[in-house]
């Protein structure tokens, strides 16, 4: 489950890196090692998971975190560029 959830971030990150580079956002390389960052993060819960054999609730949160943290947060500033130069 948590392999798939990562699967779709990577997905995620690599069509938002793509528009990025397409539309030469100015803060792209900023953004794509923030991803970077967040995958780490990810990866790292997977193999918390995997070694404990459970999820913790904390691990769960964190997840989610980390897609407020793109798609919130970090996104918001790519959305305006996209709008900004439509
Ligand atoms: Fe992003």
């Amino acid at each position: 489950m948590l392999e798939s959830i990562i699967q779709e971030f990577e997905s995620h990150f690599e069509h938002e890196e793509r528009i990025m580079a397409e539309t030469k956002y100015p803060e792209a390389r900023a953004h794509r090692a923030h991803h970077q960052i967040l995958l780490a993060r990810l990866f790292s819960i997977l193999q918390d998971v995997q070694a404990a054999q459970s999820v913790h609730v904390e691990q769960f949160l964190l997840v989610l975190k980390t897609l407020y943290d793109d798609a919130i947060d970090a996104d918001s500033y790519l959305k305006l560029h996209l709008e900004q130069t439509a």
